[in-house]
């Protein structure tokens, strides 16, 4: 693109085919190209155009199911939208150990929204007593908030709670009242949003101050789920012909692997993207607000004054492994594009219309299924094994390997131990040349 001229000014104007013109001109695409953006797939374009601002087409992403998952005594089939290879299989099977030894239980701690209207411009000596004040009139705010939203009562939801927070010491001192909201099947940030605005002139009359910013918290530790299982050791150990590791091993070391997580921040960090491996993807298939979802747990692992695990592991007295998780999820199932969008729509009708409450306490337990699959692999073979697998299999599509050539050429580099883009082409190259093709092939390699 031509740096000097701000050749996409105006673009928000065009309608989709022009944009599709001025694409293939500013940035030098050829009809190939842009044809891969006209395909429009599960999602139509006039959806696409509706739900986010210069649209010129669709990010395709792999969906696929995890299986297994017996939450509560029901079992579900998990959709995930995610592209990194392993994620669901690692979902998978540690789900099929946990089945196996009686499944997860989850519970939900809590289900409000939090909402948070600043307010400036009070002396920091007032703040105290203005505190008061406000809880003093906590009735009449609640009263207020629901009358912003009167079918959201209607459907059990409403404003729950008032909580006023000072920081009398900041360079610009403020207060800030905390609005607690059960927005039911909503994620609820519109409603929280609406909710805040409107209380806010009430509080800028009721203490004389100004309000700020008025907005949903994605910290939302008041909307916790928690899942834990616990797991037959037998069902870990290690049982490969060249390394043989009994479960109960297996099992003390995923408890040292998290005690590691538990103090060093810089592994809490992995260990947590380890969980999130099983959460995001169902937040993604199911049209939910994943960077909200991350922002909130981030924070919560943070809650103690520095990032920790949020999982734990132990061994109870029978010598079973145990895990818990504990996140905060704004998940809806109504509300943004849940309902709009085909695909996530697809996946709830796969996960039964599951509620709010449901679809949470589930992506808790897929969270921990690949907690625990990853410290499996970690304590056992490593983790390169598994992926080097799915790896291999990627080398060989980007070598040009289709059909049949995929399984061959990514099975010889596995063997050969040598998974390499060159080594890729090499293999493909000789499968194409040889006329056996279902032939080993190592001794005629090397
Ligand atoms: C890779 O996507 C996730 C892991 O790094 C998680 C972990 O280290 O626990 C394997």
């Amino acid at each position: 693109m031509n740096k000097e001229t701000p050749s996409l000014s105006g673009f928000y104007k065009l309608n989709q085919g022009e944009r599709w013109n001025r694409l293939a001109t500013v940035f030098d695409l050829s009809a190939e190209e842009i044809g891969l953006l006209k395909r429009d797939g599960a999602l139509p374009h006039e959806l696409t155009d509706l739900f986010i601002e210069n649209a010129v087409g669709n990010f395709p992403m792999p969906l696929g199911l995890v299986t297994n998952v017996l939450v509560n005594g029901e079992e579900f089939a998990v959709p995930f939208a995610v592209e990194e290879s392993s994620v669901i299989a690692a979902s998978s099977n540690a789900s099929k150990w946990v089945k196996q030894s009686g499944g997860f239980t989850a519970t939900c701690l809590g289900s409000l929204m939090i909402g948070q209207i600043q307010i400036l411009d009070i002396a920091p000596e007032k703040m105290e007593e203005l505190a008061d004040k406000i809880l003093a009139s906590k009735e009449l705010l609640l009263q207020r908030a629901n009358e912003t939203h009167p079918r959201l009562v209607k459907r059990g939801g409403g404003a729950r709670n008032i909580e006023v927070r000072s920081f009398p010491h900041a360079e610009i001192p403020f207060m800030v009242v905390h609005v607690h909201l059960d927005t039911q099947e909503a994620m609820g940030a519109n409603l929280v949003n609406t909710v805040c605005e409107r209380l806010a002139p009430e509080i800028e009359s009721l203490v004389g101050g100004r309000a700020g910013l008025r907005i949903l918290s994605n910290y939302a530790d008041q909307r916790l789920f928690r899942a834990h299982c616990k797991v037959n050791p037998e069902l870990l150990a290690l049982n490969e012909p060249d390394r043989k590791l009994s479960g109960a091993e297996v099992a003390k070391r995923i408890v040292e692997a998290y005690v590691f997580a538990k103090y060093d921040p810089y592994r809490a960090t992995t260990h947590n993207k380890g969980i999130m491996n099983g959460v995001d993807p169902l937040v993604i298939a199911t049209g939910n607000d994943w960077r909200a979802i991350e922002a909130g747990v981030h924070t919560y692992a943070a809650r103690e004054g520095r990032y920790q695990s949020l999982s734990r592991w132990w061994i109870d007295e029978e010598g079973m492994l145990n895990g818990e998780v504990t996140l905060p999820l704004q998940f809806g199932t109504v509300g943004g594009v849940t309902r709009l969008h085909p695909v996530s729509q697809l996946s709830l009708r796969i996960l039964r219309e599951p509620t709010v409450k449901t679809l949470s306490q589930i992506a808790c337990c897929t969270g921990l299924a690949s907690n625990l699959a990853a410290l499996r692999a970690l304590v056992t073979t490593g983790i390169q094994a598994g992926h080097m697998k799915l790896h291999a299999k990627n080398l060989a599509l980007g070598a040009g390997a289709r059909g049949k050539e995929i399984e061959l050429v990514a099975g010889e580099m596995v063997k050969a131990k040598d998974v390499s883009a060159t080594h890729a082409e090499r293999l493909l190259e000789f499968f194409r040349n040889s006329s056996i093709i279902d032939a080993p092939v190592q001794q005629s390699l090397s």
